[in-house]
């Protein structure tokens, strides 16, 4: 529970899409949110709900083999993480980051990453990722840089 009455847990994926498409993708319709990958069993899709029910936080884990890191079988890719402008800045992005850490360690451990859109670059950085030397230029949505991050067995 965050300071601001959120709860982080799982959620289906549709209860994200509209967060998804408002924060993350304003150019694409709510019904173009679902994402390859969204309903397979290993996917999880974390939402901090508030009082109200609403998810005003989310991201998605899935395990996805690491572009930069190949030969790691143990990689889960982060994506769709997007927190409501009105509760930026209190930890929710942090509570769904430690929360998919958590998942992940509590499966063996594993290399989480994610293409980080350069602005969050700080925040993830925060959080625990390392930013590789993989930068490029999304002609959509802006400059991204590749991070990761080791995550230990529990
Ligand atoms: C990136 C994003 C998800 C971060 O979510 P958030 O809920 O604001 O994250 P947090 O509150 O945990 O941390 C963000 C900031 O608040 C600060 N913070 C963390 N916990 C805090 C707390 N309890 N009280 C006050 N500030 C806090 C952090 O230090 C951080 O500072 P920064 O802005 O200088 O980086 C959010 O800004 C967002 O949705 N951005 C737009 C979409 C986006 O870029 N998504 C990432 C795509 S790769």
């Amino acid at each position: 529970m965050t300071g601001l009455q959120t709860r982080v847990g799982p959620v289906p994926a549709e209860a994200t899409f509209a967060l998804r498409q408002r924060i993350l993708r304003p150019h694409q319709s709510v019904a173009a949110m679902a994402l390859a990958g969204d309903n397979d069993p290993d996917t999880l899709h974390l939402g901090a709900v508030d009082d109200t029910g609403e998810v005003v936080g989310t991201l998605r884990l899935e395990p996805v083999a690491c572009p930069w890191y190949p030969a790691r079988t143990d990689a889960w890719q982060l994506r769709a993480m997007a927190t409501a402008e009105h509760l930026r800045g209190h930890g929710v992005g942090t509570d769904l980051v430690a929360a998919a850490v958590r998942h992940i360690a509590e499966r063996g451990g594993g290399l989480l990453w994610c293409n980080a859109r350069v602005p969050a670059e700080a925040f993830y950085t925060r959080a625990g990722f390392m930013a590789t030397d993989q930068r490029w230029d999304d002609v959509l949505i802006g400059p991204h840089v590749g991070m990761v991050q080791d995550v230990p067995a529990a």
